[in-house]
């Protein structure tokens, strides 16, 4: 089988490529990214010399280099993790989301029908359910449930999956579609929440927690995440929707003393800071048709992937201290200096 995988220099796409060059040693897979602020080659050192591996820079709304790339390599199956993934970024400038999660995926699968493939496989978040009341803890989100967006970002994402649905109902595209909760592990932009306060915390820096800290998420580790995506497309139905995640519900306040508590940093630390816009309250996933039609369920408990994830940060400090001493610094400053 031959896969192309975008986006595969961000955190999950390179986390997916390492786990299908382990587990499926046979198949060969084309990284496809166009290496924006989140993509990062050196992530994928270790994988450049892998035979059955190949790196290929470029945008996936780039509908010429999609479409020749297509044509050059004979894809049996595409994995598009390429996206625009940060909600904060998407309320300050939601064009590139659009751009780049609804049209690229509108690019890949005219080159998908184009061409032919055995499935499409997009990966979609859970945010697309908007949230739940924070005092409800026995209502979770189920595949069935209507899509009802917050941010530029959830909006982008939910566009993406109707136009899959939409190719698969009309052309017969082969798609399946996953939408998982948050994912924590190695290799995560340090924008994200948890290497964020890993970060900050080691730098003894404030640890800016939005509005009350009460709002919850649904973490999964990102390994428990590709075996999930791997599980859909060796047995998924196509023109299904599978939900991924649950049982690893936190508080934000709660994963930011954890993180604390981890490094022997103190409390203090902990700033409260302007709420984000249309802040979800929570997030929580029922993962009842995977566990039955797959036989999928989370394997990392939060306690031991969170040690994991803070001892890779840890022994990895030139990948994150590389990233956070450039471009991202204006950012930091924009987001956070007037909070
Ligand atoms: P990320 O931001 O770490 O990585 C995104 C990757 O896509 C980067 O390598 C970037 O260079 C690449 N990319 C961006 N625009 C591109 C373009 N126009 N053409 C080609 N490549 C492009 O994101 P992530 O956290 O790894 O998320 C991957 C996917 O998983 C996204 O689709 C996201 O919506 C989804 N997802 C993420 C989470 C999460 O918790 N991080 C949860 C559920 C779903
Ligand atoms: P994030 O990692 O951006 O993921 P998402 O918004 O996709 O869930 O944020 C996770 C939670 O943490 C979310 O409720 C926002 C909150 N948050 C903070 O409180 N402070 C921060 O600096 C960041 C980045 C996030």
């Amino acid at each position: 089988m031959k896969y192309l995988v975008t986006g595969g220099a961000g955190f999950i796409g390179a986390n997916f490529v390492f786990y299908m060059l382990q587990e499926h040693p046979d198949d060969e897979i084309v990284c496809y990214d166009a290496l924006t602020y989140a993509g990062n080659l050196e992530t994928l050192e270790s994988v450049m010399d892998h035979p059955k591996f190949r790196f290929v820079k470029g945008d996936v709304a780039d509908r010429e280099a999609v479409f020749r790339l297509f044509a050059e390599e004979g894809f049996d199956v595409v994995v598009n993790f390429a996206a625009e993934s940060h909600v904060d970024r998407s309320i300050e400038d939601p064009g590139v989301f659009l751009k780049t999660n609804i049209l690229g995926t509108q690019v890949l699968m005219d080159a998908s029908r184009e061409y032919g493939v055995a499935r499409f496989h997009q990966v979609g978040t859970d945010e697309v359910y908007g949230d739940l009341p924070l005092d409800r803890p026995d209502l979770f989100f189920t595949e069935d449930m209507p899509v009802t967006a917050s941010s530029p970002y959830s909006a982008s994402k939910a566009s993406a999956d109707l136009l899959a649905m939409a190719y698969h109902r009309t052309y017969g595209l082969p798609v399946t579609i996953s939408r998982c909760s948050n994912n924590y592990g190695p290799y995560q932009f340090p924008e994200k929440l948890i290497p964020l306060m890993i970060a900050n915390a080691l730098a003894d820096k404030d640890l800016p927690v939005y509005g009350t800290g009460e709002n919850v998420r649904d973490w999964l580790y990102v390994e428990d995440h590709c075996r999930a995506i791997d599980g859909i497309l060796q047995n998924g139905r196509v023109g299904e929707i599978y939900n991924i995640g649950g049982h690893n519900e936190k508080s934000n306040l709660e994963v930011v003393k954890i993180i604390l508590q981890q490094l022997g940093k103190p409390e203090s630390l902990i700033t409260f800071v302007g709420d984000r816009k249309g802040h979800d309250l929570r997030y929580a996933i029922d993962p009842a048709k995977i566990h039955g039609e797959i036989g999928w369920l989370p394997e990392t408990k939060f306690e031991n992937g969170i040690k994991a994830t803070i001892q890779w940060y840890l022994d990895h400090e030139d990948w994150w201290k590389n990233i956070i001493s450039g471009e991202y610094q204006q950012y930091y400053e924009k987001m956070y200096g007037n909070r």
